[in-house]
């Protein structure tokens, strides 16, 4: 209210101000024009009248009289007067009137100029112009012209008021217009920030208000705010989790446990995380810049880490807006909204990032670790790249430990073989890992790549190197066996080359047990709306677009479904969320269209006036946005032909609190191992897979709910934060080398 008051008051002055201004200097000019009016009559009238009374002074009074009747005129008074300024005749409106004597006729007969002025005589205000009458340059007499001025005062007067009238309208308007735009948008806006800062304090999870009126003045708070509350809201939910864990005697990992295990395993060490991938790059699209989190497992898995661990993660920048959206050195905090680690962007030429991560990585390794039938290709200048990169790499973290007391070094992935080898040469005391996130294939299939020893070298320079499965851990040893000169301990599964040990564990990667990033909860119905689409049945798959998914197979297993049972049709669309990925690879480019025929041809082959088997949605999807398809399947299918751990399948599980939903999984999928209730599936049996797909729609609601209920206790039990522990306190346990010794 004192605000509004405040408000008003200030309006009410800053109107009077401006309007005054402006009605003085209107009145002014008015006044000029007024006067210069009566000026030039009187002028015009004295000049006539001083030429008619010539000579001079020496009319006779009866000939003065004359004349000065001829000139009067009603509201034109004139008066003649003597060289002593007595009045000789006046015209008979003022004669009763005028004063004994007026100053202006003295002062023009005393000093022969004309005077002017204007003053009361008689009833009302007049002007009064006087000239002498000279004659032989004296002054002999004077005559003075009297006209009404009374309307120059009302002029004055009318301005003023008409004025007074617009300043009352015009602040009175302004002031209901401020007092309205300030209700609607401050009062209530604030009105409802205070309501939902109410509801969010009692701890329930209320999104912020709606249509907040002014989203510039509000938006940042209302961010800020939600921000505030998320963090609150984590806190409490960690500390209920924990308190219920605690109850319950079991021991479940949770962020909040991680975080304090690192706290008392780390003891304030710096933990560095490497990746080709980063967690979230920026893009421009239409002249803007844009976050995006990338469709990767390894992301998946990693983010919640980080969330929960802190330290620095280092990866490629591979965003065309990422060099505008970090420092000099290229780091950013992340997540961008909540900094809780640092990302540091390292930045590789077009020629780097076709020669180490489309060459060497991914047309070279990733199909000699799959099998897949996509054979790999091996180029030299492709090797030299992926040298080259991993030694910028090594420099980037080098930099980044420098000023650290042994730090824990945890390198992800294919793209790194060499890395822990340049990073141990240089820091002995840092204790290094590497996790391979793809499968490892048996010794003859790498015995393959021409730089396989090179490539196992490297590897062994780290102190403990993490597969997801106990086969890819034995795959791996054989190969070691069969390609290097080293000792291989059996029984604790390690190698050991001159005085360094490098420990081959198992260490199953998961997913958070929650949704790490709060999703738009939309229903069914609003999924359905939103799609454009009715269905009775919806089922679902999630997939970078690469040819070890069993994309093409997974098509087919549903051409043959929607044949072998025509009921289905018209009551079941399969959602099929496709990410274009590694589109510079011939053979990515090939499975692109492969996928993109067989949707067609199922699609054409059944399909009605308001009817689509497939639904084939190509893009990038947010991690947010897939929550609503999981959430609302009724079946989800993962067919990789071979995959390492694939973390849909468990993400999947990880978000049906509804317990319900049934998956359908490849046994070719290192998640088949854990989720033993998922429907186990050949990806290269077409009708084994169509019949999974009836089962999945035929099966009683209370065997999809027991099923869901025991992959969700698998989960929860062995999520991400178990994983990172496991292989954190692993690493921290292996004894190392002191700082400045180095390896030989
Ligand atoms: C697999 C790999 C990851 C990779 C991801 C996405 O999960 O193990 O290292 O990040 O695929 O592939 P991309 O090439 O797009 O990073």
């Amino acid at each position: 209210m004192k605000f509004t008051i405040r408000l008003v008051s200030a309006i009410w002055l800053s109107v009077m101000l401006v309007i005054g201004a402006f009605a003085y200097m209107q009145i002014r000019e008015e006044r000029e024009r007024l006067f210069g009016d009566l000026q030039r009559r009187a002028v015009l009238v004295a000049g006539a009248l001083s030429e008619a009374l010539e000579p001079a002074g020496k009319q006779s009074p009866a000939a003065v009289e004359r004349i000065v009747k001829k000139f009067g005129q009603t509201q034109r008074g004139i008066a003649v007067y003597d060289r002593f300024a007595n009045l000789r005749s006046a015209t008979p409106d003022i004669a009763p009137i005028l004063p004994p004597s007026l100053p202006e006729v003295t002062e023009a007969i005393a000093r022969n100029v004309a005077t002017q002025a204007i003053r009361v005589v008689g009833d009302r205000n007049r002007y009064i112009y006087a000239v002498a009458l000279v004659s032989d340059d004296q002054p002999v007499g004077a005559v003075a012209v009297l006209l009404d001025a009374s309307h120059l005062q009302q002029a004055e007067w009318d301005r003023w008021s008409s004025n007074a009238v617009r300043f009352l309208v015009l602040a009175l308007v302004i002031s209901v217009i401020a007092a309205l735009a300030v209700k609607i948008s401050i009062t209530r806006p604030m009105e409802e920030i205070s309501q939902w800062t109410r509801a969010l304090r009692s701890g329930r999870p209320v999104p912020p208000p709606r249509n907040l009126a002014d989203a510039n003045l509000f938006g940042p708070l209302a961010h800020e705010v939600s921000r505030l509350a998320r963090s609150m809201q984590r806190a409490q939910v960690a500390a209920e989790q924990e308190a219920a864990l605690r109850l319950a005697g079991e021991s479940v990992w949770t962020e909040e446990r991680l975080k304090q295990f690192v706290h008392l395993q780390l003891n304030g060490r710096l933990l560095v995380v490497v990746s080709n991938r980063e967690p979230v790059s920026h893009v421009w699209r239409g002249g803007q810049i844009h976050a995006q989190a990338p469709a990767s497992g390894l992301v998946t898995a990693m983010d919640p880490v980080m969330r929960a661990c802190g330290g620095v993660w280092v990866a490629h920048g591979s965003g065309d807006a990422d060099r505008e959206t970090a420092d000099t050195r290229g780091r950013l905090g992340v997540p961008l909204d909540e900094p809780r680690y640092t990302l540091r962007r390292v930045w590789l030429s077009k020629e780097e990032e076709q020669g180490y991560y489309a060459g060497f990585a991914n047309e070279g390794l990733w199909p000699l670790c799959h099998i897949v039938h996509t054979r790999p290709i091996f180029r030299p200048d492709d090797w030299a790249y992926y040298l080259e990169v991993n030694q910028k790499f090594a420099d980037v973290v080098l930099d980044q430990i420098k000023d650290a007391d042994s730090p824990l070094v945890l390198i992800q992935d294919y793209h790194f073989a060499p890395l822990s080898a340049l990073i141990k040469a240089e820091r002995p005391d840092a204790r290094v890992a590497i996790f391979w996130h793809i499968p490892w294939p048996n010794f003859e299939a790498f015995g393959i790549c021409p730089w396989q020893r090179e490539l196992l070298l490297g590897m062994l320079g780290a102190d403990l190197i993490g597969f997801h499965t106990q086969y890819y851990c034995n795959n791996f040893l054989e190969t070691v066996d069969r390609a290097l000169e080293a000792r291989i301990d059996w029984e604790r599964f390690a190698v050991s080359r001159g005085d360094h040990t490098t420990s081959v564990k198992p260490f199953p990667i998961s997913v958070a047990p929650e949704f790490v990033d709060d999703p738009p909860r939309e229903s069914r119905a609003e999924l359905l709306r939103r799609l454009g689409i009715s269905a009775e049945f919806i089922g679902v798959g999630v997939e970078r677009i690469d040819y070890t998914k069993g994309l093409p197979e997974r098509l087919a297993a549903l051409q043959f479904f929607f044949e072998t049972y025509p009921q289905y049709r018209e009551r079941l669309v399969f959602v099929q969320l496709a990410a274009p990925s590694r589109s510079t690879i011939n053979r990515y480019q090939e499975i692109q269209r492969e996928v993109e025929e067989s949707v067609r041809e199922i699609n054409q082959m059944f399909q009605t006036k308001t009817w689509r088997p497939v639904l084939y949605l190509k893009a990038h999807h947010e991690h947010r946005e897939i929550w609503s398809y999981y959430r609302h399947a009724d079946f989800c299918m993962v067919t990789s032909l071979h995959d390492g751990m694939n973390l849909v399948a468990k993400e999947f599980v990880s978000v049906r609190d509804d317990e319900d939903g049934a998956l359908i999984l490849s046994r070719f999928a290192g998640a088949s191992h854990e989720l033993r209730d998922a429907l186990i599936v050949n990806p290269y049996d077409l009708t084994g897979m169509a019949e999974a797909v009836r089962t999945a729609l035929e099966m009683s609601p209370e065997e999809r709910r027991v099923r869901m209920v025991r992959m969700r206790h698998s989960v929860t039990d062995h999520n991400i934060y178990r994983w990172a522990g496991m292989l954190l306190s692993e690493l921290a346990r292996i004894p190392v080398r002191a700082a400045g010794v180095r390896a030989s």
